[in-house]
C-alpha cells in the first residue's frame, strides 16, 4: 500500500473500543499495581530493543503518550499515532511528542522513513488475524531495512489469572465470560461484564507467525510482567527502590524462557524488516 492509498483507506475503529477509551482512563492506567510493573518492564525491554537516541520512533497506538513522552525525554524523535482523538490531545501535551489521529492498518507515513516502530496496543484490539497482519505489514513498510518492530500482545490466560488473583473469578456470574476467552482468545464484552473492551488474547506461539506473514523476521519474545504480576507483595516491592530493582532483575532472568512466556500478562514480540539481499 502506498502512503496515499493508506490515507484514503483508513479503516474505522470499533465503536465500543472508541467508547471505552473515550472514558479517559488510559492515561493513569500505568500508575498502579501490575500495570506499574508493565510500564517499568516495557521500558527496560525497549531500552534494549530500540536503536539508540536520537533514532526516529513511530509509536502506533501510543495512547496518551506515556512511552512516547518518556522516549522523547531520552532524546528520541517520536511521532505518535492513535485512533482515539482524546489520546492524541493528551499525547500532544507531552514535550517532544508529535501526535495525530491514525490507524495501524493504514499508516500515513512514507516508506522506510523511521528507525523503529512500536505497536504497544493495536494488535490486541485487532481481533481478526488479517487485520493484525495488515498492521504489521504497514510497520514493515515504514521502518527502514534492518529496523526493529516491537509489538505487544495480551496473553491468552491473562484474564483468568487476573480475575482469580483479584477474586472476581469466584463470582459464578463472571466466570463463564472469563472461561470463554481461554477457549478462543476473543474477549467479547457484555453489559453485565465490567472491565476491558473487545480484544484478542494471543497464545505466545501465534505471534511470530503473524510477523512472518507480514514479511518481518521475528527476533525474540519477552514476557513483560513475568510471574511477578501475580505476587501479593508487588505494590510494596515496587514502592521500595531497592526491591523494585531486584524485581526487575528477577524478571530479566525469566523473560525469554519459553515455558514462562504465557504466564506474563503481556508479551513483547520483536522483529526486523529484512535487509535487501546482495
Ligand atoms: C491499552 S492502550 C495502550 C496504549 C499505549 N501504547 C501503552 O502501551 O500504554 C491500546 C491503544 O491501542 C489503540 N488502538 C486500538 N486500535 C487501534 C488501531 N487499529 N490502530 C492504532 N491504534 C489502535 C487504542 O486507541 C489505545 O490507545
Amino acid at each position: 500500500m502506498t502512503t496515499e492509498d493508506a490515507a484514503q483507506a483508513a479503516p474505522e475503529l470499533r465503536p465500543e473500543v472508541l467508547a471505552y477509551y473515550e472514558r479517559g482512563e488510559e492515561d493513569g492506567r500505568l500508575d498502579r499495581g501490575a500495570n506499574r510493573l508493565e510500564e517499568l518492564r516495557t521500558r527496560d525491554l525497549l531500552l534494549r530493543l530500540l536503536p539508540p537516541a536520537p533514532a526516529r520512533v513511530l509509536d502506533v497506538g501510543g495512547g496518551s503518550g506515556r512511552y512516547a513522552g518518556w522516549l522523547a525525554g531520552l532524546g528520541y524523535r517520536v511521532e505518535l499515532l492513535d485512533p482515539v482523538p482524546l489520546h492524541v490531545e493528551q499525547a500532544r501535551r507531552r514535550p517532544g511528542v508529535t501526535a495525530r489521529v491514525g490507524d495501524a492498518r493504514a499508516l500515513d507515513v512514507p516508506d522506510a522513513s523511521v528507525d523503529a516502530v512500536l505497536l504497544l496496543g493495536p494488535l490486541y484490539h485487532l481481533t481478526e488475524r488479517p487485520d493484525r497482519v495488515r498492521a504489521l505489514a504497514e510497520a514493515r513498510r515504514v521502518v527502514r531495512p534492518g529496523g526493529p518492530v516491537v509489538a505487544a500482545t495480551i496473553n491468552r490466560f491473562a484474564g483468568l489469572h487476573d480475575t482469580l488473583y483479584k477474586e472476581n473469578y469466584f463470582d459464578p456470574a463472571r466466570r463463564p465470560h472469563v472461561d470463554a476467552v481461554t477457549v478462543d482468545g476473543h474477549l467479547r464484552p457484555s453489559a453485565e461484564q465490567p472491565g476491558f473492551t473487545t480484544a484478542y488474547f494471543h497464545q505466545p506461539g501465534e505471534v511470530p507467525g503473524e510477523f512472518e506473514a507480514a514479511g518481518l523476521a521475528a527476533t525474540g519474545q519477552y514476557g513483560v510482567e513475568g510471574a511477578a504480576w501475580l505476587m501479593g507483595g508487588l505494590d510494596a516491592w515496587l514502592a521500595d527502590e531497592g526491591r523494585r530493582a531486584t524485581v526487575l532483575h528477577a524478571m530479566r532472568l525469566t523473560e525469554t524462557d519459553p515455558a514462562l512466556l504465557g504466564v506474563s500478562g503481556h508479551l513483547l514480540t520483536a522483529g526486523r524488516r529484512p535487509e535487501p539481499l546482495g
